[in-house]
């Protein structure tokens, strides 16, 4: 079943490759669409602080984690997961049993969507052990890139219309009826997100070295060049500095315990952790690399690039004396206008380079989201790359017409509104809102609290630290030192999961 047994797995053709690779998943409409405005309404420097601390703290372990254990195995997260315990020993077994008990418990209190998910899951447990993770890997991406794609789309109209000239206007009403023209029409934004997905799934059609690692390498030094750019233009306003004040200078007295939380949650969702999507990708590495300092490469690239975008987006904000609390809009509607206001005749060349910038970061996010399905359906389904992504992307593409139909609310969707309240008790939102609540609140920290317990206490930490230089299997790599083997143990086995199991009780409201 596992990878070990097809002899010519592809590579990454070097390590610059599998380092923009995964810095160009990571770096996505998290980093220069949902940090911004995060920032902007928990208040600035402070909650810059203490994302960083999460980043360093939960994010970069998990990070390890996976990538560590998908070049240990050389197979795709299902494989790779099975690889470390092949059948469920006891505490599996235990693990089972209490889910099994847990889920009879919410189907007896008539939750039945959730009773029915835990049963699948407890049962799956008992049968196929910790390839769950890989099960989890596989789908997780279904309801992530939904969403993802729709979003995408409209990067991708709102780039064709900075150079159409329609992203002229001034006011908060025009920019409501220009967003309202895309998202709210089904056949534009339905278009849009199936060209975005088609890009996506060319990609993934060319492999891992000819698709992924060559538009990675053509694409994110484009990116940079264009944050560059907007960087400039954007400190050289007349009082940008207190843009760059704002989101530098932390005030703790503005911080929240919610924006904690925030902080928290958002690490996993911008560094791609939590879903076994980095098993995928370091299974495409090879052993002469090391993990480590690629990893905190990654994790400097990702925090550089949101910050980075900070400086674009409040220097610009606080320039032209706009709201920095606008939440989810503000990208799509409150950017256009303060390039038109200060860019004169030329805010349409600003507003199309801020969203080709946009546009490439969710394309190479897109990317890495659809081929992690696809890593699994080759590996452990035996599919062939082609047909697995058509398959992918199509399964994909159809979940996100119904979230790009349904940004607004329910009423396009009815039948599933109906099925959605019964099975789970309520559908609050809409089914783009669900998507994305689901995936960054539940999801990515479940995923990631399973990932960090299962390696930290099953696998064990020492296999970890081992796997982190290069050639670790070599004669002559030295045994990690005590200290090395106690920082990662600890960061790994208890700081990682306590700080997430936090996250998580918040997001779910006991906390
Ligand atoms: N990291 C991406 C972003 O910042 C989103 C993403 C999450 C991509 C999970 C892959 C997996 O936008």
């Amino acid at each position: 079943m596992s990878g070990n047994a097809r002899t010519s797995r592809e590579k990454w053709g070097g390590n610059i490759g599998f380092i923009l690779a995964a810095a160009g998943s990571a770096v996505g409409l998290g980093n220069v669409w949902r940090f911004p405005f995060i920032t902007g309404q928990n208040g600035g420097g402070a909650f810059v602080l203490v994302y960083l601390l999460c980043v360093l703290l939960i994010g970069l372990p998990i990070m390890i984690c996976e990538t560590t254990v998908g070049r240990w195995a050389q197979s795709d997260p299902i494989g790779a997961f099975g690889k470390i315990e092949p059948t469920p020993g006891r505490r599996t077994r235990t693990v089972a049993v209490l889910l099994f008990l847990s889920a009879a418990a919410l189907l007896v209190c008539r939750h039945y969507g959730q009773g029915a998910i835990l049963m699948i899951l407890s049962l799956t447990l008992a049968v196929r052990g910790w390839r769950i993770i890989g099960y989890f890997s596989a789908l997780v991406p279904l309801v992530i890139l939904s969403y993802y794609g729709t979003v995408g789309g409209w990067t991708i109209a709102y780039f064709f219309k900075g150079l159409a000239h329609s992203l002229n206007f001034t006011t908060t009403e025009g920019a409501a009826e220009v967003f309202h023209s895309v998202e709210a029409i089904p056949g534009v934004s339905v278009s849009y997100q199936l060209g975005f997905m088609s890009l996506c799934a060319v990609t993934i059609w060319f492999g891992v070295r000819q698709g992924i690692e060559l538009v990675s390498k053509l694409l994110l030094p484009l990116l940079f060049l264009l944050l560059v750019v907007l960087i400039i233009r954007s400190v050289t306003l007349p009082n940008s500095g207190e843009g760059i004040r704002f989101l530098l200078y932390p005030d703790f007295g503005k911080l929240s315990a919610e924006g904690i939380l925030l902080a928290m949650g958002h690490a996993f969702f911008s560094l791609s952790v939590g879903l076994g999507l980095l098993t995928a990708y370091g299974s495409y590495l090879d052993a002469d690399k090391n993990i480590l300092t690629n990893s905190l490469i990654i994790v400097t690239l990702d925090t550089g690039i949101a910050l980075l975008s900070g400086l674009v987006i409040f220097p610009a904000l606080f320039s032209v004396g706009m709201p920095i609390d606008q939440g989810p809009k503000l990208v799509f509607q409150i950017m256009p206008i303060i390039f038109n206001s200060i860019g004169g005749s030329f805010g349409w060349f600003w507003s199309s380079s801020f969203f080709l910038l946009l546009t490439i970061a969710a394309l190479t996010s897109g990317i890495s989201l659809l081929e992690v399905t696809v890593c699994c359906l080759v590996d452990h389904f035996h599919f062939k790359r082609r047909s697995a992504t058509v398959l992918a992307a199509a399964v994909i593409s159809a979940i996100g017409v119904l979230c790009s139909i349904s940004f607004d609310d329910w009423s396009r969707l009815p039948a599933l509104q109906r099925a959605i309240t019964f099975l789970f008790g309520g559908a609050k939102g809409s089914m783009f809102d669900m998507a994305d609540k689901l995936s960054s609140s539940y999801l990515l920290p479940i995923g990631g609290l399973v990932i960090s317990l299962f390696i930290g206490w099953g696998w064990g930490t020492d296999n970890v630290v081992r796997q982190l230089p290069a050639h670790p299997a070599a004669a002559d790599t030295p045994e990690p030192s005590l200290a090395a083997r106690l920082f990662w143990g600890i960061a790994i086995r208890v700081v990682a999961p306590a700080a997430i199991i936090i996250v998580f009780l918040h997001t779910i409201g006991w906390l």
